[in-house]
């Protein structure tokens, strides 16, 4: 499963099959129960920590799909298959005129992946743009829909990641996209990155591409899975304290508290650049863990687990890795 994550880290599963369409589910369900095993649903492998050996069996969803249907006024729904690429399926949308994903241009993984950690990029989150979930329900045994309320959106969380892994198989993604642009620029490295000239959808994908490829290395390239942790949500009366201590502390007023950016956070600490064993920090965007080369699933957890203690120390703030680790 090397080339089945954006780490690359090189796992091999017990057990591994491809569901190319959502009916296959049954016969999956009918083949566990005589064989019950764990799973793991996998779609770009964007988001995970695998060890060496993966128990059970690995499930890759390669389900495609684009269905257009009409709205009143400007809108229309997309639904799109849960193995589509993400990236191709934003372009794809763009080109046809349908503007809402332009922020999140350039993040691996797939269409079905998405919802699973709320993906968001640029002042847009997935949950913003999508109007249902169309998913295979293992304990009822069929498909049905949820809505956006039902899949418990937060920030890089869901339904999907907090309770019951793997009850809900995600077939496909509905997405609420305008036929009218309505440029969304509240993050300011995006609108520095825009310059002056009129916002198109085209010019703001362009430049989220061009300040991804900047920051974040390219996992074919480098194994990665994008922020290795989440941006921690802390106290107002914490964020006092840290502001008193550190003034250029960079940080944005969140519900009930203030949200730091993990990367200056590490950056502070000296960590960007450092390397341990087989994983590093990148030097670009300390926000981030690399595999230098040969790395397994250790040295990325070695790694983590020294940032965060680093981190901790010096600030007081405990850092929550973003991927699952499997098993
Ligand atoms: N910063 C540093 N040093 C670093 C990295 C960042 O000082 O090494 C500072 C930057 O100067 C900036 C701030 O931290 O002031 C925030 O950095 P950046 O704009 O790069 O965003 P981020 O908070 O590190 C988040 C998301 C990204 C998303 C960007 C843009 C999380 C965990 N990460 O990163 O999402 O692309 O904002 O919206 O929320 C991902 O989830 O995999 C991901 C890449």
């Amino acid at each position: 499963m090397q080339a089945l994550n954006t780490f690359g880290l090189p796992a091999v599963a017990e057990y591994y099959t491809e569901i190319h369409a959502a009916d296959q589910l049954k016969q999956l369900e009918q083949w566990l129960k005589h064989h019950p095993m764990p799973l793991l649903l996998l779609g770009g492998g964007s988001n995970l920590v695998l060890a060496d050996r993966v128990p059970g069996l690995v499930a890759r969803i390669m389900i495609r799909g684009w269905q257009l249907s009409d709205l009143p006024g400007d809108h229309v729904r997309l639904r799109v298959g849960a193995g589509e690429n993400w990236h191709a399926t934003v372009e794809r949308s763009i080109r046809q005129g349908l503007y809402g994903l332009e922020n999140l241009a350039l993040i691996p993984g797939t269409v079905g992946a998405a919802p699973v950690q709320n993906i968001g990029a640029y002042g847009v989150e997935l949950k913003d743009r999508i109007s249902a979930v169309e998913v295979f329900d293992r304990h009822e045994h069929r498909q049905r829909d949820l809505t956006p309320e039902a899949c418990r959106f937060g920030y890089r969380d869901s339904l999907f990641k907090s309770s019951e892994p793997e009850r809900y198989v995600i077939t496909a993604v509905e997405f609420c996209l305008a036929r009218q642009f309505t440029a969304e620029v509240s993050y300011a490295g995006l609108r520095d990155g825009l310059g002056d000239g009129p916002v198109t959808s085209e010019r703001v994908f362009d430049t989220v591409c061009r300040i991804r490829r900047t920051k974040l290395p390219d996992p074919l390239d480098i194994g990665n899975a994008g922020s290795f942790f989440k941006n921690p949500v802390v106290s107002v009366e914490k964020y006092e304290q840290l502001k008193h201590r550190f003034q250029n502390l960079v940080a944005y007023a969140d519900t009930g508290g203030y949200k730091l950016a993990a990367g200056w956070l590490i950056d502070q600490c000296g960590l960007k650049g450092f390397a341990l064993d087989r994983a590093g920090v990148f030097a670009q965007q300390a926000l981030v863990l690399v595999n230098l080369g040969a790395a397994h699933r250790e040295d990325i957890e070695h790694l983590s687990m020294h940032v965060q203690k680093v981190v901790q120390e010096r600030f007081g703030v405990i850092l929550e890795p973003e991927p699952r680790f499997y098993p």
